[in-house]
């Protein structure tokens, strides 16, 4: 199968030209001026955007959490995500405690057969280094295509390690080359405040955010920081949502440290007020770390387009609100902490980042899917759009207005954290390794069509000292 894009404008992470896009098979073969080549399939991309694939490195389909599993599996959340422009993503596989690592696998790539749509890599998140898996075993990860260990420092008696496992594998990461990544929380210190909120009666979602401090998640990005420089490993924070957070990440690469950070669409438009809305409103929006006080919004979009931060994520974990959220409704606790956002980070940040003039077209493509492509082994294949590179491509309509709204999405969540928002520009056509999946509100592969990508190792290019070489 072939196909030519034609006439679009095309935008990578460097560059913005008008040209055609030849597709032979799953690869890019060639891009030029008024190609003179015959195709299966032509798109006229005249007045589009040709972007290549979004990358999303943050997700949880079909995850045990809080007490139930998200409501997204990789059949739901893979459509969610085509629809959203995003062709490629790496989920996180959850060690369950006293399994070893490669039965955690297995489990994952139980979960993803006979579902895929687009194509998708595992990072390992590490719960426990002695009952279950080894660091031998970790060690081994990377050569098998899993190049990244995650660590939340944050819910207790759940999923949360201790210092000396944080530590341990940040040891492993530096010998093998892997990426660290945290969940930068001091799950301690939430923990006491917890329980004396809930000791005073304290019930409503507002108080998720109000037991979690910015403090806390600062406390916790300076010490994975700080440790990670003492290990010598790659380190990645994730969903960072604060000024508090962003501080440490700005010293650290400022030093040229091997540190990155990430954030997510939503803590660009939901803030804490969200949390107050009556009527357990306020629970759509218990997720973690919590909606932050407004001003930290102009933080972020300060550090996205300065490369304090490196890449936008959604940290879809998506639950349904009358059901599973409804479990939480007489304590914010037991409210399990998710939000689904998959399918709309590309139309949101393209609104309101580029079209508002917060970041340039060219930002936002390094943001969702160049950065992201790089920092987790997947570049060159995905991420731009290349002679050689997977035909992972976008076609967007800059102008098409679009209203977002639960009825109308592709997740199995019965909300939508930007309800009603009228947004401006939206993917019309979507190619996974030449195939189109989606075509104009239709989605046009099987389940199963999808593929697992072993990943490489973080691209040195990407790291702040190599960067400031090249400057
Ligand atoms: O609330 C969230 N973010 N749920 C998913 C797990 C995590 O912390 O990333
Ligand atoms: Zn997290
Ligand atoms: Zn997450």
């Amino acid at each position: 199968m072939s196909v030519l894009i034609k006439g679009g404008r095309v935008v990578t992470a460097a560059d913005d030209y008008v040209a055609d896009v030849y597709v032979d098979g799953e690869r890019i073969s060639l891009i030029g001026e008024s190609l003179d080549v015959a195709a299966d399939r032509v798109i006229d991309a005249a007045g589009k955007y040709v972007l290549p694939g979004c990358v999303d490195p943050h997700t949880h389909l079909d995850m045990p959490f809080g007490g139930t599993v998200t409501i997204d599996d990789f059949e739901s959340g893979h459509t969610a995500a085509a629809f959203g422009g995003t062709t490629c993503h790496v989920d996180f596989v959850i060690q369950p405690p006293g399994s070893s690592f490669a039965e955690a696998l297995e489990q994952w790539h139980a979960k993803r057969e006979g579902r895929a749509i687009i194509d998708n890599g595992f990072h390992m998140a590490v719960t426990d280094l002695h009952d279950g898996g080894s660091v031998e075993e970790l060690a081994g990860l990377p050569d098998q295509g899993v190049t990244s260990y995650k660590l939340f420092m944050a819910y207790k008696g759940a999923i949360m390690v201790d210092d000396e496992t944080l530590f341990r594998t940040m040891q492993v990461a530096a010998e093998t080359g892997a990426l660290v990544m945290v969940h930068a929380e001091n799950g301690d210190a939430i923990d006491v405040l917890v329980k004396q909120a809930l000791a005073r009666g304290e019930t409503e979602p507002k108080y998720h955010a109000l037991t979690r401090p910015p403090e806390t998640e600062g406390e916790a990005t300076n010490r994975a920081i700080q440790l990670a420089r003492v290990a010598g490993c790659n380190l990645y924070v994730v969903h960072v949502s604060c000024r508090e957070s962003v501080e440490p990440i700005a010293r650290a690469r400022d030093a040229s440290w091997d540190v990155w950070g990430e954030t997510c669409t939503q803590y660009f438009f939901v803030d804490y007020s969200f949390l107050e809305r009556p009527g357990f409103e306020g629970g759509k929006y218990v997720y973690t770390p919590p909606p932050r006080p407004k001003q930290n919004q102009d933080v972020l979009w300060n550090a996205v387009r300065t490369d304090i931060l490196s890449v936008i994520s959604t940290d879809h974990c998506a639950f349904t609100w009358s059901e599973q959220k409804a479990v939480g409704r007489d304590d914010f606790s037991k409210i399990p902490n998710g939000a689904p956002g998959l399918e709309n980070r590309l139309q949101m940040i393209h609104s309101f980042g580029v079209r508002e003039g917060r970041i340039t077209l060219n930002r936002m493509v390094e943001l969702l899917a160049t950065n992201p492509a790089k920092l987790f082994g997947l570049y060159p294949r995905k991420g731009t759009i290349a002679v050689g590179s997977d035909a992972d491509v976008v076609v967007f309509d800059p102008e098409k207005k679009v209203t977002i709204t639960a009825a109308e999405q592709r997740s199995k969540s019965d909300y939508n954290l930007f309800e009603g928002t009228e947004v401006t520009g939206s993917p019309e056509v979507v190619l996974v390794r030449g195939t189109v999946v989606v075509d104009n509100g239709e989605l046009t592969v099987q389940p199963g069509y999808g593929q697992f990508v072993k990943r490489a190792r973080v691209s040195e290019e990407l790291k702040p000292a190599a960067a400031r070489a090249v400057a």
